[in-house]
């Protein structure tokens, strides 16, 4: 059952797909009042009840005791006192004696309190936003129902669940050759090379510098001869300079975010003072969605969009007042001119001002962006989708983005930005899964490794045996921290070893991810929700279902030999050491340490279940999905639904589904 309330005048955000009439009255179990801060919905929350989901966003898989809000934000100090991250994803899902969804759609600035002002009181706080509520069936069948009603997620080319190879650092042909010979020397698979901004010329969108890739097409095809595609990454701002044909065409077509005078609204990011493609305007959008083009021309199959919540490291203005502000404040008390200057330096990046103070041309007319800041990211991926569909039809792209709305899952995947090569980020990228999942968003992941700050060999040995089974499988690093490509450490078997499983889970993880996009499910569920009757698996924050078929537990403390592990039935582990995989004796429900030194990964085989496996290859196109071997946990034979679809082509999807037939081994 899904009920629909309106308060305020929201945007429309084209989240959802299904039109449904609004419904009058109280929008119970919650209680709506008007306070201050605006619209102010509550409830209170039982002793016990979960509430699930919020997607990208701090804390654990259950989000209780902290609040949210969503409003996409650029900062890469990622840890549990944030609030916002790169995205926004208004559903949550309660669980316990009562069972629904709640989504809150529109893309201002929405609060959520988890039980963090009181403990027992769940509340949404916004202006102007359409209420929905789901009811009806246990938590896989709201998230289902939820599902339906914002569209199937993307689904990306086969090759995109390879493994790739990402620094901000790689200057040219000779850097990112030099990466891909020291994959294939070191016999490490290998199927994407990311280029960062330093591709570009002087960090122009849809530019190439001519000095450092001299013939970028010819290169794209050496690369796609060894079996390793190139994925640029777009970024949001387009420099503000006369003379760059982008900047020239756009302003001349009025498809930049404007000022309340109607000038081109400037701001700093990468290239220096730069402007905003007017992404919610449809002309402007489909403009810029051609700008890659270029890219597309050389051979290009795969993009990352960054820089799109939208981030700004200043707004013009703004930083020419604040330097005139500090050029008054000389001669003044030291401590007081240290403090001004530092807080309205501060002040420049993302500020909530500027964000208020440019507009764009929507269907619905003019808006001020902040009554559509979150969906941005989402607009931005959007125009690259529906180029992508115009230039090819029926092919699939790769495509990700940094910033995101739920209803862009529909048209590319996401990585989680900026976190550090800390332990306790193996731990969130794992609890954030099965919260992206429910909003729709399958093709997630986390840069593996650790991106700011200096990696260590144990902990990107540890983050690899989680990032085998993550849809976006991608190593990637910040300018000036420690280089973390696998062939730099001493362990060389240990990562062959990570890096083969990857490929030979590509069949399980492939046809798990398309029958989950195709039929609205959750590729990593929190335990409860297929154990909902088991108290102690209602409380697991740190394993994940992962398919039909698997349980993940992965370790992710630094010196740990291992790890307790909570079976909430009979399972079956699978252990991968030396290169090889090994099924074990079955262990009976309830605890269990396991031994897990990091050059290992064990994962749980469900009873009843199959798991499909590639022999290891070097890259996807290597990889031979026709001669696959079976572990099996079953007594008898057991039934497997393999999607063996040409892995490239949209009409293609989900057309090559076969149930195979596979005899199970007594143990
Ligand atoms: C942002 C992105 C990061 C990228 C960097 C330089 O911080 O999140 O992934 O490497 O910009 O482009």
């Amino acid at each position: 059952m899904i009920r629909r309330y309106r308060y305020g005048d929201p945007v429309r955000t084209d989240a959802i797909r299904e039109q449904v009439p609004l419904t009058d009255g109280a929008p119970s179990p919650f209680r709506a009042e008007r306070t201050e801060q605006g619209v102010r919905l509550s409830l209170k929350l039982a002793r016990g009840e979960i509430v699930y989901g919020l997607g990208e966003s701090a804390r654990g898989i259950n989000k209780r005791g902290w609040v949210y809000e969503s409003w996409n934000t650029d900062d890469p100090h990622i840890s549990e006192a944030r609030s916002s991250l790169y995205g926004s994803h208004n559903f949550f899902l309660l669980s316990g004696e009562r069972t629904f969804g709640v989504f809150v759609d529109c893309g201002e600035r929405v609060v959520f309190d988890v039980g963090y002002s009181e403990r027992d009181e769940l509340t949404v706080t916004g202006e102007n936003f359409d209420l929905w509520i789901l009811e009806g069936g246990g938590e896989r069948e709201i998230v289902s129902q939820f599902r339906r009603l914002i569209g199937q997620s993307y689904i990306p080319p086969r090759w995109a669940f390879g493994y790739g190879q990402s620094r901000w650092g790689y200057q040219s042909e000779e850097d990112v050759r030099a990466v891909a010979d020291a994959y294939r020397e070191a016999g490490l698979p290998l199927d994407m090379i990311y280029l960062d901004i330093d591709y570009m010329d002087g960090f122009r969108d849809f530019t190439i510098d001519a000095s450092r890739f001299p013939d970028f097409a010819a290169f794209v095809k050496e690369m796609k001869a060894r079996g390793i595609r190139l994925v640029p990454i777009i970024d949001a701002a387009v420099k503000a300079e006369e003379g760059y044909s982008v900047y020239d065409e756009g302003v001349a077509r009025g498809y930049f975010c404007k000022d309340g005078q109607g000038e081109p609204f400037v701001v700093g990011v990468w290239p220096g003072d730069s402007v905003l493609p007017d992404v919610l305007n449809p002309a402007a959008r489909a403009w810029f969605g051609s700008g890659y083009k270029m890219l597309l021309d050389c051979g290009i199959e795969g993009f990352w969009n960054d820089m799109n919540e939208p981030a700004t490291f200043y707004g013009r203005k703004r930083l020419d007042e604040t330097l005139e502000k500090i050029s008054a404040l000389r001669g003044g008390d030291p401590l007081n001119v240290y403090r001004e200057t530092a807080g309205s330096v501060d002040a420049l990046k993302n500020n909530g001002e500027d964000y208020a103070s440019f507009y764009h041309e929507t269907e619905e007319g003019r808006i001020r962006h902040d009554r559509v800041h979150n969906l941005y990211g989402y607009y931005m991926t959007r125009a690259a989708a529906e180029y992508f569909a115009e230039y090819a039809p029926d092919r699939r792209y790769l495509l990700f983005s940094r910033s995101s709305y739920i209803g862009m899952h529909r048209y590319g995947g996401i990585w989680t930005g900026d976190n550090a090569s800390r332990w306790r980020h193996i731990l969130l990228n794992l609890q954030m899964l099965p919260s992206l999942n429910m909003c729709g968003f399958l093709f997630v992941g986390a840069d593996l490794g650790g991106f700011g700050e200096n990696t260590t060999e144990d902990l990107l040995l540890r983050w690899l045996a989680l990032g085998v089974f993550v849809p976006l499988m991608r190593n990637h690093s910040a300018l000036g921290t420690r280089e973390q490509e696998c062939y730099r450490f001493g362990s060389r078997e240990a990562f062959r070893g990570i890096l083969r499983l990857r490929y030979a889970l590509i069949p399980y993880l492939y046809s798990e991810y398309v029958k989950c996009a195709l039929r609205g499910e959750m590729l990593f569920r929190p335990l409860a929700f297929d154990y909902p009757e088991d108290a102690r698996a209602r409380g697991v924050e740190d394993q994940l279902l992962f398919g039909g078929s698997l349980m993940i537990a992965p370790v992710y403390e630094q010196n740990a030999s291992g790890r307790y592990v909570y079976l909430p039935e009979r399972m079956k582990p699978v252990r991968l050491r030396d290169g090889r995989l090994a099924e074990e004796e079955p262990l009976e429900k309830g605890d269990h340490f396991l031994t897990v030194p990091p050059e290992e990964v064990v994962f749980f085989l469900r009873e009843g279940c199959a798991l499909p496996l590639a022999k290891p290859a070097e890259n996807l196109e290597s990889t031979d999905l026709s001669d696959l071997d079976w572990i099996c946990f079953s007594d008898g034979a057991v039934s497997y639904e393999l999607c063996e679809d040409d892995g490239e082509s949209r009409s293609g999807v989900g057309s090559g589904m076969r149930t195979v037939l596979v005899k199970g081994v007594r143990t």
